[in-house]
């Protein structure tokens, strides 16, 4: 019996993957199927296929021509299948040509003619989103950089105050607001805080979706106005904390909510840095310590034990007027958090999270982490977990935007809408100095 096994996303199922499978099977007599998982496609840089790994799976069931389904989940697996699963054939389509030749060792590689005109890029891309940038804060370049590795996304182009034509040569500038909002479907919001809201209000009156920047706002009655014009208007609405995106804060929470460590008692997180040398300059840049970097360990505390705390308590070391080092203390029925940021301090940038059995640690930095730990009593039990991070992260928050409204969803899991608005009740306590305590 000859064995043939090819692999595949099989996205959006089209004709040259169906003509692909049937001629895979007509080389031999069984026929295995590996079908790529989420994960393994996001590290090798596929970052919006559209369908689930279940639909990708039933869509090659349906076909009929393949014998088993196996999903592929790591780089270097091919060859354990094909030793694992005695294959004789290995088949892939002509646009491999060369790639897979090393496999040539373990195995006879044939890469079949790709049926033209047709792929799963084409059609995802068929319905482009055309994105618009307001404002142009200190991150604008890299979120360009970001915006580049994701498809089916469009940069129309930016609109800001800035003169400086130097900061993004290639990006076409627009000189009204009003004209590059017509122009797109969603828009990406990089303002300043303070004029964030006039400004996402505008687009989402004008119909068009919007991602904005983290912290959504420290004025709860404005945050909600905002969420509820979205969902008036159908609208998704969408803050990019890059870290509620990444897939080992996501395995993470995973693991500790399933109990792994026990209860969870205590979450300590950390996020300080100096950005430059001069105070002055550093206020500049990033604002106070709370409104530019509180938003990260909120999102860790509220993800693992909630927003039902009982207690919020604020301390703050105020420099020319700022706050440059604050810690956010709250309680909560059977549990303790707490979150420190600094904008002029430094100390170590990681999370843990206590459990009554064990407790995870995320070495700096922890807010775009690629590694975390279970650590035990016994430390023969300790475990160590890898999930890729790539680039600078934003693109996994772009990504889920993309998704969002391709798919008519309103809200994501990652970070809700009721996520952002416990993060702008604490962010609004503070401006309104309830419960701080300044040294
Ligand atoms: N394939 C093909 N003809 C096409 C498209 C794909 O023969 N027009 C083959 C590929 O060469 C591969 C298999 O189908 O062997 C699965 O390809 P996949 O990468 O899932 O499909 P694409 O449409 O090429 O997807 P993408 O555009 O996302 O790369």
């Amino acid at each position: 019996m000859t064995k043939v096994i090819t692999y595949g996303t099989f996205d959006l199922f089209h004709e040259g993957h169906y003509k692909l499978l049937e001629r895979a099977k007509a080389l031999g007599d069984y026929l295995i199927v590996g079908v790529t998982s989420d994960y393994f496609d996001k590290c090798r840089g596929k970052f919006n296929v559209h369908d689930s790994l279940m639909t990708r799976v039933k869509n090659v069931e349906k076909t009929g021509f393949a014998d088993e389904i196996i999903v592929e989940e790591y780089f270097g697996q091919k060859i354990d299948d094909i030793k694992s699963y005695d294959v004789d054939i290995f088949t892939v389509g002509s646009d491999w040509i060369g790639f897979f030749d090393y496999l040539g060792e373990y195995c006879k590689v044939v890469y079949l003619e790709r049926t033209k005109g047709i792929s799963s890029t084409e059609i995802r891309n068929a319905n482009n989103v055309k994105l618009g940038i307001i404002g142009n804060e200190d991150i604008v370049k890299r979120f360009v950089q970001e915006l580049a590795c994701v498809s089916s996304c469009e940069l129309i182009g930016i609109y800001c105050n800035d003169e400086d034509k130097t900061i993004l040569p290639n990006v076409t500038r627009f000189n009204y607001m009003d004209k590059l909002i017509e122009n797109c479907d969603a828009v990406y919001v990089n303002l300043p805080l303070s004029e964030r809201y006039a400004v996402i209000k505008n687009v989402l009156l004008s119909g068009k979706h919007v991602l904005t920047e983290f912290p959504f706002g420290d004025d709860l009655d404005k945050a909600k106005e905002l969420i509820e014009l979205a969902d008036s208007k159908n609208l998704v609405i969408m803050e990019g904390l890059k870290t509620a995106y990444c897939p080992a804060f996501n395995k993470l929470i995973s693991i500790a909510k399933s109990g792994l460590v026990g209860n969870i008692i205590n979450v300590e997180a950390k996020f300080t840095q100096i950005l430059a040398d001069d105070l002055d300059t550093q206020i500049k840049i990033a604002g106070g310590s709370v409104v530019s970097l509180g938003a990260y360990p909120l999102l860790a505390i509220f993800k693992l034990l909630g927003n039902d705390y009982t207690e919020v308590k604020f301390y703050s070391r105020i420099e020319n007027g700022v706050d440059t080092y604050s810690k956010i203390d709250f309680s909560f029925d059977g549990a303790i958090a707490s979150g420190i940021v600094a904008i002029n301090a430094k100390s170590e940038g990681d999370l843990v999270v206590t459990g009554t059995k064990g407790y995870i640690y995320v070495p700096a930095p922890w807010w775009k982490t690629e590694y975390f730990e279970l650590r035990y009593e016994d430390i023969n039990k300790n475990s160590k977990y890898f999930y890729k991070f790539e680039g600078e992260g934003l693109r996994y928050g772009i990504v889920e935007f993309i998704k969002c409204i391709k798919d008519g969803k309103k809200n994501n899991m990652f970070l809700s809408k009721e996520d952002i608005l416990s993060e702008v009740a604490v962010l609004e306590r503070y401006k309104n100095s309830t419960d701080v305590k300044y040294f």
